[in-house]
């Protein structure tokens, strides 16, 4: 939704260009059955559509490749949207689409979203939504009232995660501060430096010191009041100037300092004549920071020590023997013994109060040559959070699956909601599971 009310398929539509509906004059429910919708499900399962235009999302069809079909019955409501509070912003980026001097402003009928509207929007599609990205082009915390809408999200759907990326640059320190008691999820900072001096360079009259203040003042209010939320994230685009080694490790440290949850590298391919030339795809200097990077998974973490990193000793049969089988009949239980280890510096929760990010053991079910048949075959609790250097004996039961055969079990530990710990590089255990 843009801050004027009117509602745009995705975030790669800067200017608001291809409209699906205006929820000041129709409900969310109307946009999202109506014509103009609905034929554009309709085209895309066909294979494409003039609706489209210029998206820069759109990929031409392989030769011979047939388009994915899609259910065209969509539910009467959206389980995701984006709500954009202004595309108004304080700084201006270097050569972005939606810096200040290409007049998106005046792409919008509204400067600011009105709050009632925002409220009738919520009130409507609320009970539906499973995420809401609070945040588009521009600065979402320009809006006097941003802080009070995440309030208002988090009050009457505490179901929805919320998120959102910021600047840091338009919150003051009491309302960084009440922003962590709102309830949202995570916030990501955008802080292209470790310097003030190469952090301006991409973020033109931008201060590096009251973005780092804003993220400390969050951090600090999140430790001192005990909540595990927000998930704070700083995103740091890696350019030309801001890529060396000594940059890079100064961001580390900063990070660790203020306490940061988690520090990813964004690679780029804009501006032209900006982009780091250091780690571009294909590089090795790119390969040896791969798990650092925001797109390659969901945990990576380039704070030195913070990378999810597990072992688990499968105990089962015992004592071990390398390459022995774990054996079960068809269909029946089998009780499995494990030890895991924290390897990293920062904790494993056993539990969270918001139901995501507490980690778990998880046993795949594989095929003997290691295809995974079942990813989420079987999960086990760990008995207590586990802190750095810390190991639990977690057991796990497994159901042997009704047809025999050999298989292989791969246990791994999963951030519920996030990701697996094998996506950021840590080591899994794969054993034979043989099923009588
Ligand atoms: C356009 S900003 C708007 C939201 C908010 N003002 C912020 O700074 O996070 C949304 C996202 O775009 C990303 N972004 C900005 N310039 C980019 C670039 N040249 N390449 C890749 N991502 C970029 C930012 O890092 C941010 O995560």
């Amino acid at each position: 939704m843009l801050c004027d009310g009117r509602i745009v398929c995705g975030c790669a539509d800067p200017y608001g260009h291809r409209v699906l509906g205006d929820v000041r004059s129709a409900s969310v429910r109307d946009v999202w059955s109506g014509s103009t919708i609905s034929t554009l499900r309709e085209d895309l399962n066909a294979g494409g559509s003039q609706f489209c235009g210029d998206c820069p999302l759109k990929l031409p069809l392989k030769k011979d490749e047939v388009p994915v079909v899609r259910s065209l019955d969509a539910g009467p409501l959206p389980s995701r949207m984006y709500i954009e509070c202004t595309a108004a912003c304080n700084i201006s980026c270097n050569q972005a689409c939606c810096a200040p001097e290409t007049g998106i402003t005046r792409t919008r009928q509204a400067g600011m979203l009105d709050f009632d509207l925002f409220r009738r929007v919520i009130d409507e599609a609320g009970a539906s939504l499973v995420r809401i990205d609070f945040f588009n082009y521009g600065e979402a915390f320009l809006h006097k009232r941003a802080v009070e809408m995440c309030e208002y999200i988090k009050s009457r759907f505490p179901q929805v995660y919320l998120y959102t990326s910021t600047n840091g640059l338009a919150l003051t320190d009491a309302q960084a501060r009440r922003l962590v008691h709102s309830g949202i999820d995570e916030v990501t900072f955008s802080i292209d430096g470790a310097t003030p001096e190469s952090y301006v360079k991409y973020r033109q009259r931008g201060r590096f010191d009251i973005a780092i203040a804003t993220l400390r003042a969050m951090a600090d209010e999140k430790r001192r009041s005990g909540r595990d939320v927000p998930f704070l994230n700083w995103r740091y685009i890696l350019f030309k100037w801001n890529d060396s080694d000594a940059e890079m490790a100064r961001a580390r440290e900063l990070a660790t300092d203020i306490g940061v949850d988690r520090l990813c590298w964004e690679i780029t391919d804009h501006p032209e004549d900006a982009y780091s030339r250091r780690f571009v795809p294909g590089s090795a200097e790119l390969d040896s920071i791969r798990h650092e990077i925001w797109d390659d998974n969901n945990l990576g973490n380039a704070i030195p020590g913070a990378m999810p990193r597990a072992r688990i000793d499968v105990r089962t049969p015992w004592p071990a023997v390398p390459g022995m089988p774990l054996r079960a009949r068809a269909g029946r239980p089998l009780q499995v013994h494990t030890r895991v280890r924290n390897l990293s510096t920062r904790a494993f929760p056993a539990q969270a109060t918001y139901g995501r990010r507490l980690v778990r053991l998880g046993a795949q079910l594989c095929a003997a040559d290691g295809t995974i048949l079942d990813r989420d075959y079987a999960r086990a609790w760990l008995p207590q959070t586990l802190g750095p250097g810390d190991r639990a004996d977690v057991p796990i039961e497994i159901a042997a699956p009704e047809q025999p055969g050999r298989y292989a079990l791969k246990f791994d530990l999963v951030s519920e909601g996030i990701d697996w710990f094998e996506r950021c590089g840590s080591t899994t255990t794969v054993k034979p599971f043989w099923v009588r």
